[in-house]
């Protein structure tokens, strides 16, 4: 399988831009030459820029960690595609279970922030996972299909090239709890399975599908191990530099 593994890290509302710029150019510097992996990392807003500054003849993408869907005008506090290209962006995440769960984020918001994203030639990372309480239910299947149909609703196959899903069961974020391989593996394969009956084989095929929730240096190798995982989406062991290169470099040993 020739998708290369994408090894993302979500700073969330952490870091100052000095400490930014100090963990990014830390990380640059532990990760130099690593080429078969790819990297990502999403510092807040007022940091983008100079992030993008210190990572300059890095191999290393810079993301935000959300967008709004409008170009311009009267949104008091938002920002668009537009504003995160100019910053120096090549990602954005986009539904994370934070924006979900606190600020009202629903699949359609969704669907109109990816659209945004993809309009301006960001590369989306899609965040759909389900809740404890929903898992217990036996809803896990149900709660990503609908993410998904309606995160991806009037998308063909041909606009969704660059998309990323990250696949990160909200009872796994920042609670020190991680799904077993095997969970993440079956709800990677529900993932590429629909993506497959909604857009076709290929796009399925070369989909990257992140697992994200408390991954660790300790855990990363066994998650990355199963077949549809291609990476990993990381809040927590992402803000420390030698603890997030662990996680670039799971392949070595
Ligand atoms: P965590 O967060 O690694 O701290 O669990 C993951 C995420 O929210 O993307």
């Amino acid at each position: 399988m020739s998708r290369k593994p994408l090894i993302a890290g979500n700073w969330k509302m952490n870091k100052t831009g000095v400490q930014a710029v100090e963990a990014a150019s830390e990380l640059k510097r532990l990760v130099e030459g690593k080429e078969d992996v790819e990297i990502m990392i999403a510092p807040t807003y007022t940091c983008l820029y100079q992030v993008s500054q210190s990572l300059k003849g890095s191999s290393i993408s810079l993301g935000a960690q959300d967008l709004y869907w409008e170009k311009n005008g009267a949104f008091t506090g938002e920002i668009s595609s537009e504003m995160l290209v100019d910053a120096g962006c090549s990602h954005v995440i986009i539904g994370h279970s934070e924006r979900r769960q606190y600020f009202n984020e629903t699949d359609e918001t969704v669907n109109r922030k990816i659209k945004a994203a993809l309009d301006a030639g960001l590369k989306p990372v899609f965040c759909i996972g389900e809740t404890e309480k929903e898992r217990e239910a036996e809803e896990t299947f149900s709660v990503l299909d609908k993410q998904i149909r309606d995160g991806l609703k009037s998308f063909v196959s041909d606009d969704l090239a660059d998309i990323v899903i990250a696949y990160e069961p909200v009872w796994a974020i920042g609670t020190g709890k991680t799904a077993t391989k095997e969970q993440a593996q079956e709800a990677h394969r529900f993932v590429r399975s629909l993506i497959e009956k909604l857009f076709g084989k290929p796009l399925a095929e070369n989909l990257r599908i992140l697992y994200g929730g408390s991954v660790k240096p300790e855990n990363v190798r066994s998650i990355m191990e199963m077949p549809d995982v291609d990476g990993a989406l990381v809040g927590g062991a992402s803000l420390n530099p030698l603890t997030f290169s662990k996680l670039v470099f799971f392949n070595n040993n």
